[in-house]
């Protein structure tokens, strides 16, 4: 658990005694199921975590943001006149992009002192960037009075990134940490943006996130190739039936009309979108009847897709999930997130996640020289004010 009076006492010494700051946190998410289909309007289900992002904010008398981290050296002053211009490459361009999304929506910004910070991991695939992101957001929202909705703040945090930061992400992250809620998963369509929260009845199971600590690379232009991929097969299938999104389309339409697309690394693409989002709708129903076993069988097959279909796992990713599935009493595990590195979510006898981690540990180290890391996911809720 975080120690607030201990990030308080950092705040006073940063930025002196006057008066004390506001807390506000969000959380980091695991995706369940249902990954790269977001941005294609389909199905996810993600939970929010008990990880996160916390900030701590006061109304300075300057007319200017200060910028502060525990978790990076970097720290800045941004005068409320230059909010606009992008800060290098700097973890403060998340925030600022949500800052300046609320002057669009007419927020009256006053100069402020800001410290974030963070537990979960940075760029491991749990949503480090729309934690910080929905936390300022909310914060923000609250304190100076903006009265724009969750769902409103959802929206905002994605097109800071999209369009401040420069990453194409969907809305499945800023989703699940704006809306998510304790011991429950998060049923979206991305499309619609309708959403069900499902009690996450684990019985005696357990949500075990191993980070694979492999250092990430290209990750966002492996990324924005994917989404032109899936574009691409939007495109092919339109000659004879007008679709706006690939996730409109069922298996069952998909094998149909698949011979429409000529190149077979689209067609792979487009099919793991499709069969993944299938996967979704029969995970949410075998959660709900208290089937884990086969909740477990839908994520190794997701992993599997992403593995041969997508192409977006990697030999540490795809070593996690091989060993995990040798291991006794674990019944699922998948790559989370984007890809490329980060973490896996498997599923755990609650007996034997000591075990499991164990072995899983040995296994991984001895075939790529890396130590992993575990989180035993405990689900919290959505961002809120301390
Ligand atoms: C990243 C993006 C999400 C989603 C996943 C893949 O986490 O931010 O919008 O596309 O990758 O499912």
């Amino acid at each position: 658990m975080m120690d607030i009076q201990k990030l308080k006492d950092e705040f006073v010494s940063l930025y002196g005694s006057a008066g004390q700051p506001e807390v506000y946190f969000a959380p980091g998410r695991v995706n369940l199921i249902g990954e790269h289909t977001d941005y294609n309007g389909g199905y996810v289900f993600p939970c929010a975590l008990n990880y996160g992002t916390y900030m701590l904010v006061r109304r300075n008398a300057a007319s200017t943001i200060r910028f502060a981290s525990t978790n990076f050296e970097f720290k800045t002053e941004v005068p409320l006149d230059n909010i606009s211009k992008k800060v290098d490459n700097q973890w403060v361009n998340y925030p600022l992009g949500v800052i300046n999304e609320l002057v669009d929506q007419g927020m009256n910004m006053e100069g402020i002192d800001l410290l974030f910070s963070g537990d979960i991991p940075n760029g491991a695939g749990l949503s480090s960037s729309a934690s910080i992101e929905m936390v300022t957001a909310f914060a923000l929202n609250a304190m100076f009075g903006v009265k724009l909705t969750a769902l409103d703040l959802v929206k905002i945090s994605q097109r800071a990134e999209n369009e401040f930061v420069g990453m194409n992400c969907g809305i499945m992250d800023q989703f699940a940490v704006g809306m998510g809620k304790k011991d429950h998963a998060v049923f979206l369509n991305c499309d619609t943006l309708e959403y069900d929260l499902v009690p996450l009845a684990l019985q005696g199971y357990r949500l075990v996130i191993t980070n694979t600590n492999k250092k990430r690379k290209l990750t966002d232009s492996k990324y924005n190739e994917r989404r032109a991929e899936c574009e691409k097969a939007v495109a092919y299938i339109n000659r004879k039936r007008s679709i706006r999104n690939l996730g409109e389309l069922s298996l069952a339409e998909f094998e149909q009309l698949q011979n429409l697309i000529p190149d077979e690394t689209i067609r792979k693409r487009a099919y793991h979108v499709v069969s993944e989002d299938a996967r979704v709708l029969e995970a949410v129903h075998a959660l709900k009847t208290g089937n884990l076993v086969f909740f477990g069988e839908l994520m190794y097959a997701s992993h599997d897709s992403l593995r041969d279909n997508y192409e977006v796992t990697g030999f540490e990713l795809d070593t996690l999930v091989e060993e995990a599935r040798k291991i006794p009493g674990a019944i699922g595990s998948r790559m989370t997130g984007a890809g490329f590195g980060g973490c896996t979510v498997s599923l755990v006898q609650k007996d034997m996640t000591g075990p499991f981690m164990e072995q899983l540990e040995n296994a991984y180290t001895r075939k790529t020289g890396l130590k992993p890391g575990f989180y035993v996911a405990e689900v919290g809720d959505g961002a809120k004010k301390l």
